[in-house]
Formats: structure tokens, C-alpha cells, sequence
């Protein structure tokens, strides 16, 4: 497989003792919609900080179309970084948060316009951009989130536990949105979750972790009919 990102033997360590991630090794294919699912503290988050550039490593490689990652700073590296809580900007409105990346990237203004009107229009925004962001619902907060993080045109996206501050109705509701506008966009993705169901609806490909170390990567399919070990058949049952 062409891999647009590749990570080979990732360690990361906090502390002489606690191994965070362990031999991590990936190879995602440009389009990829990745999945990756593990218990509480197996190692998710610290993936995508790891990926995003905002953690170091302490060991091992990571490239992006072919090009080493390792010197370069997160804002340079164009991905898209979805955290649990949103991280939205209070004191702004929803253009000024969707607007907050191509400003950064100094856009001019005529295109912040066009793009923040298309990226409200992707997530079902229209015509919000005035509205404060405390007086959002928390569905329309998460596509807030989501506008704001697809705006500078992101080489990857990243999601951490997008839904997971949502109530079960509302997760479904959105998990089938999401999913249908990260199907739409050619852009490889990943989605990382505590829940199966969503892994499975979210990526053609599912990654599954615990303890900082990769158990076994695969289709549906692959990881129910033909699980890895014991754990995996045992996680996912
Ligand atoms: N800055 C840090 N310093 C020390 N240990 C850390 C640090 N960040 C994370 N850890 C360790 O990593 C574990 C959590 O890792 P991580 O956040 O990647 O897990 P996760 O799979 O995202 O978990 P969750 O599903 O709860 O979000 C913690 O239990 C902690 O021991
Ligand atoms: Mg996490």
C-alpha cells in the first residue's frame, strides 16, 4: 500500500515507566477513513497529539507524502485536529470561529467569506454565523467544531471522541451526518472512540489499541470473524 502517512516503531514514554505508545507501526493510504478504538487510556488521544505535533516522540519515524514530519511544527503541517470538548472560542461568534484558521493563514477576507459560508452550508449552518456559540445547542456546537476544523482545507482530520458530550439520540443523529460529510470529502481521516458501533460506521478500516500498543488493524469483517487474540474477540463480543 502507497501510505500518505506512515508511522514506524512509534514509542512514546512518560516517564521511565509508563510506555504510552509502544511499536506503533500505520500505513494509511490517501481517502483512508480509520477508526481507532480502544479502552480509557490505551493510548488514542496521545496517537493523535503525536500525529497533530503536539507531542514528541521518543523513538521511531513519521511521514507524510513521503516527507519526515519529525522537524515540523503543528501549524505547518496543514492537518485538522477535532478535540473531545470542541475547544470552541466563547467570545466569538460562529463566522469568527469557523473564520479562525484562515486568518491565521492570513486569507484575505473576501475568502474567509466564501469559505466560512461553504463550510456552514457542508455542516447544516447556514445563516448561523451571527449566533454566539455559548447559545448553541450541543449538537450544533460539535458542527461548529467540525466547520471550523475542515475550513483551512485540512490534508488530514483528525476527531477525538467527537460525540462523546452528546446524549445517545443525539450521537446517532450526527454520527450518520458526520459520516456522510467525511464520505464526501476526499480526505483521509481519523476517527478515534470508545464505541464499537461507531468505529464500525465511522472508517473502512478499524484500529484497535490497548495498553499503547496496536492489537490488530482491519475491516469489520477481519476483526469479528478472524480476531488477532483472545483480548480483541473479548473486546469487541
Ligand atoms: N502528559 C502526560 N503525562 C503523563 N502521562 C500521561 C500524559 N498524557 C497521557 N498520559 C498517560 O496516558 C494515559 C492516557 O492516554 P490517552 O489520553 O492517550 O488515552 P486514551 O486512549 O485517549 O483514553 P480515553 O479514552 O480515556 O480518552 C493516561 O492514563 C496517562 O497515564
Ligand atoms: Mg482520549
Amino acid at each position: 500500500m502507497t501510505g500518505e502517512l506512515i508511522l514506524e516503531q512509534v514509542n512514546k514514554n512518560y516517564g521511565p515507566k509508563i510506555l504510552m505508545l509502544r511499536d506503533v507501526n500505520l500505513t494509511l493510504a490517501k481517502g483512508t477513513h480509520l477508526s481507532v478504538l480502544g479502552p480509557s487510556g490505551s493510548g488514542k488521544t496521545t496517537l493523535l497529539r503525536i500525529i497533530a505535533g503536539l507531542e514528541s516522540i521518543d523513538s521511531g519515524k513519521i511521514f507524510f507524502n513521503g516527507g519526515s514530519l519529525t522537524d515540523i511544527p503543528p501549524y505547518k503541517r496543514n492537518f485538522g485536529y477535532m478535540f473531545q470538548d470542541f475547544a470552541l472560542f466563547p467570545h466569538m461568534n460562529v463566522f469568527q470561529n469557523v473564520a479562525f484558521g484562515l486568518k491565521m493563514k492570513k486569507k484575505g477576507n473576501g475568502e474567509v467569506k466564501i469559505q466560512v459560508k461553504k463550510m456552514l452550508e457542508l455542516t447544516g449552518l447556514g445563516g448561523y454565523e451571527n449566533r454566539h456559540v455559548n447559545e448553541l445547542s450541543g449538537g450544533e456546537r460539535q458542527r461548529v467544531a467540525l466547520a471550523r476544523t475542515l475550513a483551512p482545507s485540512p490534508r488530514l482530520l483528525m476527531l477525538d471522541e467527537p460525540l462523546s458530550s452528546l446524549d445517545r439520540v443525539l450521537r446517532k443523529k450526527l454520527l450518520g451526518e458526520l459520516t456522510q460529510i467525511i464520505s464526501t470529502l476526499n480526505i483521509t481521516t481519523i476517527f478515534v472512540t470508545h464505541d464499537h458501533e461507531e468505529a464500525f460506521a465511522a472508517g473502512n478500516t478499524v484500529l484497535i489499541m490497548k495498553d499503547g500498543r496496536i492489537e490488530q488493524q482491519g475491516t469489520r469483517d477481519d476483526l469479528i470473524q478472524r480476531p488477532a487474540n483472545d483480548w480483541v474477540r473479548h473486546f469487541l463480543s
